[in-house]
């Protein structure tokens, strides 16, 4: 049975205590479309506050480190976010590769990481402009799907339980208002589909790719409703109710 669409709220370094009034809103209205999963994650200090007044959504977080514990001041597990109650985690952000120097290699470690902690799994990878000039896109995104998926702990149960996603995010997309052509994006997602097959089988297929780069309420039906987009990862328009909530509704197999 294929998976729900997946709607995910990723609030990057913004948010507070106020801010999740916002939060108990997309989590009431959520609960009125159901045939879509949706999810935020906030900032660390929110999470465990955000859990604790949300029930249809899933609260995650949006980085983890590659081991369980120790002397690694700053820095949060995968263990310790299934501790807090988190449902999943956002690994490989093109904001973390750029600010942290995050490798595939450290992205594969921490997806690898999160599923031995029980966590769905967000993989992100997305090409800069230039590889995208310079008609290297494809092969960019292949490299780092190949290189930054999780390969051991139950990774194609995860990808048949739908726990393990891949988002697809051009980074020249991210947060400008500069959003991919469908077609570009039905292609790309077509390759990423591709690699998750030869890398898990039947599960592989069936994984949900999300696309994320300046999804808003004016262009999500046109997103979620090419092929191969299995949801959406949402920066800037999940900051609200109001402009979250259009995405969510788009995404509904019914009214998309
Ligand atoms: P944006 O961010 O929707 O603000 O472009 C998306 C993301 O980086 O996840």
């Amino acid at each position: 049975m294929a998976h729900r669409p997946y709607i995910v709220g990723n609030w990057k370094m913004n948010g507070s205590r106020a801010l999740l009034a916002e939060a108990r809103a997309i989590d009431r209205a959520a609960q009125r479309h159901r045939g879509v999963q949706v999810a935020l994650a906030p900032p660390f200090p929110y999470l465990g506050l955000l859990r604790d007044e949300v029930s249809a959504i899933g609260v995650g977080g949006q980085d983890c480190h590659a081991v369980a514990k120790g002397a690694h001041t700053g820095d949060v597990s995968a263990p310790m976010l299934d501790d807090i109650g988190a449902d999943f985690v956002i690994v490989g952000h093109s904001e973390r590769r750029r600010d942290h120097g995050e490798t595939d290699a450290i992205v594969h470690a921490k997806a690898e990481a999160a599923l031995a902690a029980n966590l769905g799994v967000i993989v992100c990878v997305g090409e800069t402009l230039d590889q995208r000039d310079a008609g290297h896109a494809q092969a960019v995104i292949e490299a780092q799907v190949d290189a930054s998926l999780p390969r051991g702990h139950g990774a194609a149960e995860a990808a048949a339980a739908g726990k393990l996603s891949v988002a697809y995010e051009p980074i020249w997309a991210i947060g400008t208002g500069r959003v991919a052509a469908v077609d570009d994006v039905v292609a790309m997602h077509a390759a990423i589909g591709a690699r998750l097959i030869a890398m898990y089988g039947d599960a592989g297929g069936k994984m949900r790719i999300l696309y994320g780069g300046s999804v808003n309420a004016d262009n999500a039906a046109a997103l979620l409703g090419a092929p191969g987009v299995g949801g959406a990862l949402v920066g800037g328009a999940s900051l609200t109710a109001d402009a979250f909530l259009p995405i969510v509704v788009a995404a509904e197999p019914d009214e998309g």
